[in-house]
């Protein structure tokens, strides 16, 4: 196996059919919300997110040379944990469609994907973004070997260059997996707070990030495990009527800015206040889109206002956010990690489905298995 994102990657050429990546899940520190008009999967403001490295999907890629194509369609049939899902298949083959101009020998081929997850489907937590993620991977460690096999002089085999790719088929499966290819925090989105930040790709924010915020974990606390009324990509598409949305897009311009100065400075307190704060914007944005809506149900709350008791009686460096969904993740220092563990336990469960809740470090990449 080869992790991505942390160690430089050496090319391998066993089996030029077939590809297996696992790709971590995200969480977003500065929300990307609303997408940019005329383009494909452009965030109309900068993100930044940390990678859950324990939450993951793990894709095999299997592709059978097709002798005659003649309807030229694009062919393949999608598992998740072994079993056929036709519900998957439209978002997928609008994913192939949309990499088919970068990578025209998807049509000379039948793929067969084969997914599955390491977190319980339906748990509400952003499967999209591995999924997409460990796709994408896949597909552009073919197109690498490809170039490898004609071209003495192949592009993708600087792992920087790879990983530009990988993250651009990412995002054009869903927006938010294109951070999940970098075991760094991910940036996504044009700003001039991080000159190589861009809308195309998600880029590493390789800055020297302040101790005091490199040993962190997450806790996902399980509120709601069904269908969210309203997709993230229509939650998206309501902000093109939003009475707010340029403000909030110059707010997560400043927002991303700040971030990045306080990941740097060390300043745990700064960095708490900004991350709750955003969780809290994104979901106002959904209460005031027309027609509004409520995505955060009462545990949500409950949760919210417990962690904020706990912290205040004790200092404890941990901050909840929200994607966009019920539940609430418990980002923490791992130097507390038996005392957030405890308070879990013994105050937090009771408002979580089933118990249920999910744990995950941060900051491992993707790995080539
Ligand atoms: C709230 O990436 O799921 O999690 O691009 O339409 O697939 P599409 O949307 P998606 O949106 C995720 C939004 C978010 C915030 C974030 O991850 O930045």
């Amino acid at each position: 196996m080869e992790r991505l994102g942390n160690t430089k990657l050496t090319l391998k050429m066993t089996n030029n059919n077939c590809v297996i990546y696992r790709c971590p899940s995200n969480i977003a520190l500065v929300k990307y919300w609303g997408k940019k008009e005329g383009g494909v999967q452009l965030p109309a403001n900068p993100s930044i997110s940390w990678t859950l490295s324990d939450l993951h999907a793990t894709t095999k890629v299997t592709r059978t040379e097709i002798e005659a194509n003649f309807s030229r369609d694009i062919q393949f049939d999608f598992y998740l944990a072994g079993e056929r899902k036709s519900s998957f298949e439209p978002k997928i083959r609008q994913f192939l469609e949309r990499i088919l101009p970068f990578m025209p020998q998807i049509k000379d081929f039948k793929w067969k994907i084969e997914s599955t997850n390491n977190f319980p489907h339906g748990t509400g937590i952003a499967s999209s973004a591995a999924g997409f993620g460990a796709l994408a991977l896949c597909f552009a460690e073919f197109q690498r070997m490809d170039f490898e096999s004609k071209s003495e002089n192949n592009p993708m085999r600087n792992e920087g260059e790879f990983l530009k790719i990988a993250s651009k088929y990412a995002r054009l499966g869903s927006g938010s997996a294109c951070r999940s290819v970098y075991g760094e925090p991910g940036i996504w989105g044009e700003t001039v707070s991080w000159e190589e930040a861009n809308d195309e790709f998600a880029v590493p924010f390789n800055s020297e990030v302040h101790p005091s915020l490199k040993n962190w974990a997450d806790v996902v606390l399980i509120v709601d495990d069904g269908e969210k009324s309203v997709s993230s990509t229509q939650g998206h598409d309501l902000l093109k009527e939003h009475p707010y949305a340029q403000s909030r897009y110059n707010q997560a311009q400043i927002n991303l800015s700040r971030l990045l100065s306080l990941m740097q400075q060390g300043d745990v307190k700064g960095f708490i206040s900004l991350v709750e704060s955003e969780a809290l914007q994104l979901h106002s944005m959904m209460m005031s889109s027309e027609p509004y809506y409520l995505l955060i149900r009462p545990n949500t709350v409950a949760l919210i206002e417990k962690i904020w008791r706990k912290r205040s009686e004790n200092q404890w460096p941990m901050a909840f956010t929200l994607d966009a969904g019920a539940n609430v993740h418990l980002l923490y220092d791992k130097s507390y990690t038996s005392e957030v563990m405890n308070f879990i336990e013994a105050e937090l469960l009771p408002y979580c489905k089933n118990s249920l809740y999910l744990c995950s470090d941060i900051g491992s990449g993707p790995i080539k298995i």
